[in-house]
């Protein structure tokens, strides 16, 4: 179980601009749709859901469950400007993996927002006792690549060919593991 006394918690950008980090509740709704809009397009082909859609958000909120995704919104006010995710798993062989995915709203980008919400992301990781994170990035989407390496995520993997954008195109996908400091060498089988 996580610990969410935390939030609302108030954080700094290095421009000195104050966000606040909280989980994503049901009247969240509207705003999270507002702040998809805003997504470029580029960003928005490799989505896996159509998040241009209220329903797909809707959805999201009616079916809210912190044990399984736990999406942390980083508010300017009341405007939505990033929406990092943890997805987990309760039971079987992937429980100690934890999947990442970070959006950020353009004009927030480039001023540490990312790198303190995947750092947000760490912390609840190691909080639930989780061993390794896990994002996966299209490989054009070389900011995210670099960002994730900058947070010490590492190269696993590439996987040539392997996904498709919203027009069939095929891209490479990259996978970058984080090893959490939790994480034990003793395997136990
Ligand atoms: C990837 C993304 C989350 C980075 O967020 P951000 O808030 O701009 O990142 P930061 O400001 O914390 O920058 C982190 C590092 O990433 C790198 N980086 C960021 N933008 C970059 C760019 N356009 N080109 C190259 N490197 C870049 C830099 O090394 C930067 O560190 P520095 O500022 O100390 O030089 C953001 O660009 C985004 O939302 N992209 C679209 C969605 C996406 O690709 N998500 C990842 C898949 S889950």
């Amino acid at each position: 179980m996580i610990d969410l006394d935390r939030y609302p918690r108030e954080i700094a950008l290095r421009s000195g601009v104050m966000l606040v980090f909280r989980p994503m509740t049901r009247d969240d709704v509207d705003r999270l749709w507002i702040f998809f809009q805003q997504v470029p397009p580029e960003d928005k082909m490799f989505f896996r859901q159509d998040v241009s859609r209220r329903e797909v958000v809707q959805h999201w909120a009616d079916t809210l469950d912190y044990g399984l995704v736990l999406p942390i919104l980083a508010l300017d006010g009341v405007r939505v400007v990033g929406d990092a995710t943890l997805h987990r798993q309760r039971t079987g062989w992937k429980q100690r993996v934890g999947v990442v995915r970070v959006q950020i709203a353009p004009d927030f980008r480039h001023l540490g927002l990312g790198t303190a919400m995947v750092r947000e992301l760490r912390h609840l990781g190691e909080k639930s006792a989780l061993h390794h994170l896990m994002a996966e990035v299209i490989e054009e989407q070389s900011a995210a690549v670099r960002a994730f390496e900058k947070m010490g995520f590492v190269r696993a993997a590439t996987y040539r060919n392997f996904v498709n954008d919203q027009k069939g195109g095929l891209h490479n996908l990259v996978v970058l593991l984080y090893r959490m400091s939790t994480a034990s060498d003793d395997l136990h089988y």
